[in-house]
């Protein structure tokens, strides 16, 4: 009897440990069946923003793609804050593959493209769509690929929009407000005419450094957009913002191509897919980032805020339509074109 009981359950032991086991083997086969070509690798993804931004949200997504369906083979290392790179080493580390992916403010490669001006053209785009439909077009992808000879390729646009000023020493909302203050921009020749044309002064100032520049009265503004001024609390240091939407901040994702052309077919695959889920984040969120900033900076109360009248807007408008001329040879009269073509098709008209 006993020995009938003891054999009943080794029997059944053995039935259990082959399901097990089998279950195991299915499941090992099936995943490494389908990650097995999936090259087991790191990529770096460095910039300059605050977590609570578009661009963050966009590398986040990214990442949370890619990791996830490559069985985390691949991992995405996201950087933000300028904790691995800043505005000024960020282009040569991607350049010498050191990191993989950038999206930096499209005004910072004014020195390799005057084009990459566009953004800050004064009261160019009426809007994000417009912004996006120009860059998605003929003329932004002949700009976002012209770094091709760095071995640098822009991917797809991410917006984040308007800018709007902020500075310590009085409420604007005239052009001639703006004489004698010092402003700092993202770079470029655009922006440090508008200031100029103004009676401003400016200075190129890394995005790292300008809370401390704006504590330090370095400058006494800068220029840019509430989800920016809010997740790095400019706000603290400054008494006055005016709603100007005269410039934006757009960015693109770029690419080494070494890195890019050099991975395998299903990596690239997954990269490729998270690339695009991460694009399609960072457009949706951008509206709604910057409409909630606009909310706290307000709740917080630090800056006295200034919101244009249209008739004030136009005088603004008036007053930097020259930049248009003086700026159409270096950018082409055929790139303005083709952005106010997107105006027609998305803007205010
Ligand atoms: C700035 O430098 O002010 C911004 O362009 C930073 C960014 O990447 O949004």
């Amino acid at each position: 009897m006993k020995i009938k009981i003891l054999g009943l359950l080794t029997f059944m032991l053995i039935i259990v440990l082959a399901a097990c086991g089998g279950e195991d083997s299915t499941e090992g086969a099936d995943s490494e069946g389908e990650n097995s070509d999936i090259e087991e690798t790191t990529i770096k993804f460095s910039h300059v923003v605050a977590e609570n931004t578009p661009k963050h949200q966009g590398a986040l997504t990214m990442k949370e793609y890619i990791e996830e369906e490559s069985g985390g083979k691949i991992t995405v290392e996201i950087y933000p804050n300028s904790s691995l790179f800043g505005d000024k080493d960020e282009y040569q580390n991607l350049v010498a593959n050191n990191v993989q992916f950038i999206a930096p403010d499209l005004s910072k490669f004014v020195g390799n493209n005057p084009q990459f001006n566009v953004p800050s053209l004064p009261f160019l785009f009426d809007n994000d769509e417009a912004a996006l439909d120009f860059w998605d077009g003929e003329k932004g992808q002949e700009i976002l690929t012209s770094l091709e000879d760095d071995g640098v390729r822009g991917l797809y646009m991410w917006p984040n929009g308007g800018k709007h000023v902020t500075n310590n020493e009085r409420p604007i909302s005239s052009p001639e407000d703006f004489q004698g203050l010092k402003f700092r921009t993202q770079g470029g020749q655009v922006l440090e005419e508008i200031y100029s044309t103004m009676g401003a002064g400016s200075e190129s100032i890394p995005f790292g450094e300008l809370y401390t520049s704006l504590d330090q009265g370095v400058v006494d503004g800068q220029e840019n957009t509430y989800s920016n001024i809010e997740s790095k609390k400019f706000d603290e240091v400054q008494n006055y913002m005016t709603v100007m939407n005269h410039t934006r901040v757009d960015y693109a994702i770029f690419t080494n191509i070494e890195f890019w052309e050099g991975m395998n077919e299903a990596t690239r695959e997954i990269v490729e897919a998270g690339v695009e889920e991460g694009t399609n984040v960072a457009r949706e969120e951008a509206i709604t980032l910057n409409e909630e900033a606009f909310e706290t900076i307000k709740e917080r109360g630090e800056v006295e805020i200034t919101e244009l009248s249209p008739e004030e807007i136009e005088k603004f408008r008036d007053a930097l339509e020259p930049i248009y001329e003086e700026f159409e040879e270096d950018i082409g009269s055929d790139v303005i074109e083709a952005a106010r073509e997107s105006n027609e098709e998305h803007g205010e008209g």
